[in-house]
């Protein structure tokens, strides 16, 4: 489906309420099926990617129910499922599942096989699939890559040294590491998203954790609990970028996940000068939130540290189409993990930027992006959904009309994105 965006007319203003995290959301549909007893899940975004989650754990056993928007899962006991685990465009559910039944010894003796679709097909899996085999897993993979074939059966935990910082990779070992016999002990090279972290203790589990390093043991039994998942950053990313290039806005987001290692797309925005304000709701050691207000002003080009690349990892497109509209240049560098995404999103954005006028140069880690006007045109989503999205921001702001192919694929991620851009006073259509 085509996505067509006008130039915006007028500010957008209004209150902006984001959709669950679909990182919180993924983790919570694990837990709660690997979790004994009752675990109910408040804001679990409903999207296809984290459905696809959820029926993964339906197909192994664990109970699921849905009223008003609150996911009930009674969990503890899996069973084999009948057919193949369906994880289609979801990069977190197949890693994180990977991992969760490695080593899970209700499921010893099954030969369970996880699928996506073309574009989870393609992308790397070796970087799970070796430590769990230096765990002792036993997984087949087409090449390193999906379809895989889990055999669970007994695991030993490891010490091991990630060699990029990847919270799927983080999680998936940990999670293989519940199961295993003995210490499982992680370090990252840089910081990654915490959530696993912060969510096993609500789940009964124990870890011990520094600031690149995490240690669990392995024998551990976890207890269904009430989960609460914050609004998406990285959803409520567009918004906020709308809301700071389209002139004389004001926009309000509401209860938005703040976690530390996530919002390195509001630092950055703010060393190109973006006027955000933020009042914090709650800063414990679950997951934070609060509320952000954006102001619409001027941007300028900024060299994108490399230690915050990781923190803002999956805003790279949307920073990309703000960087379009900054004065001077913004270059990033040490982001050769976005050519690993839905899409190589660094190929990809520079290819649709420059359809739309804008000057880029691409590098094998990173881009350099000028400001400058931007045209309107056709551009395609490469079925990535924050391409996608990031395009549709800048077409806001560009001099005619944008059209976005493949743009359904927004629904991997954030299904109402449209709705709630129009009623922050965007023009949007499907044609
Ligand atoms: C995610 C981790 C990141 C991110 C992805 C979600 C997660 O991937 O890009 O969208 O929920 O753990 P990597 O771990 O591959 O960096």
């Amino acid at each position: 489906m085509r996505l067509k965006v006008q130039p915006a007319r007028r500010p957008l203003s209004g209150d902006y309420r984001p959709p669950g995290d679909k990182s919180v959301s993924h983790r919570a549909a694990i837990f709660g099926g690997l979790a004994e007893g009752e675990t109910e899940i408040h804001g679990f975004l409903d999207s296809a990617d984290t459905r696809a989650t959820l029926e993964a754990m339906a197909a192994l056993g664990a109970e699921v129910s849905e009223s008003n928007g609150v996911i009930r899962m009674r969990g503890g006991h899996l069973q084999a499922p009948a057919g193949d685990l369906d994880l289609g465009n979801s990069g977190t559910g197949m890693r994180l599942l990977t991992g969760a039944l490695a080593g899970h010894p209700d499921l010893f003796g099954a030969s369970i096989r996880l699928v996506g679709d073309e574009s989870l097909s393609a992308r790397p899996m070796a970087r799970i699939i070796e430590p769990l085999r230096t765990m002792g897993a036993d997984i087949d993979s087409t090449d390193g890559r999906a379809p895989l074939t889990v055999r669970p059966r007994r695991l030993r935990g490891i010490r091991h040294a990630l060699p990029v910082a990847s919270a799927q990779v983080k999680s998936a070992l940990l999670l293989a590491g519940l199961n295993a016999d003995g210490v499982t002990e992680l370090t990252e090279p840089g910081i990654s998203r915490d959530h696993t972290e912060r969510m096993l203790p609500t789940f009964g589990g124990r870890l011990e954790r520094g600031k690149l390093q995490c240690r669990l043991d392995g024998g551990q039994h976890l207890i269904g609990t009430l989960c609460r998942v914050p609004g998406d950053l990285s959803s409520a990313a567009f918004a906020l970028a709308a809301g700071l290039i389209v002139e004389g806005s004001v926009i309000q987001l509401t209860e938005v996940g703040l976690n530390p290692t996530r919002d390195g797309v509001l630092r950055i925005v703010e060393l190109m000068g973006a006027g955000l304000e933020r009042t914090v709701l709650t800063a414990n050691d679950e997951e934070p939130a609060g509320h952000l207000q954006v102001r619409s002003g001027k941007l300028s080009g900024v060299d994108v540290a490399a230690e915050l690349v990781p923190l803002a990892i999956d805003e790279f497109p949307v920073l990309m189409a703000l960087a379009a509209c900054a004065d001077g240049t913004t270059r990033v560098r040490g982001a050769e993990e976005l050519r690993v995404k839905e899409s190589d999103r660094l190929a990809v954005m520079c290819r649709e930027l420059a359809k739309l006028g804008v000057r880029v140069t691409e590098y094998p880690d990173g881009a350099d992006i000028s400001g400058g006007p931007v045209r309107g045109g056709r551009v395609d989503s490469h079925g990535d959904h924050r391409i996608a999205m990031s395009l549709a921001v800048l077409g806001l702001v560009a001099d005619g009309s944008v059209e976005i192919e493949n743009a359904e694929w927004i629904r991997t991620s954030y299904p109402g994105f449209v709705d709630d851009m129009r009623a922050l006073g965007a023009e949007m259509e499907w044609l």
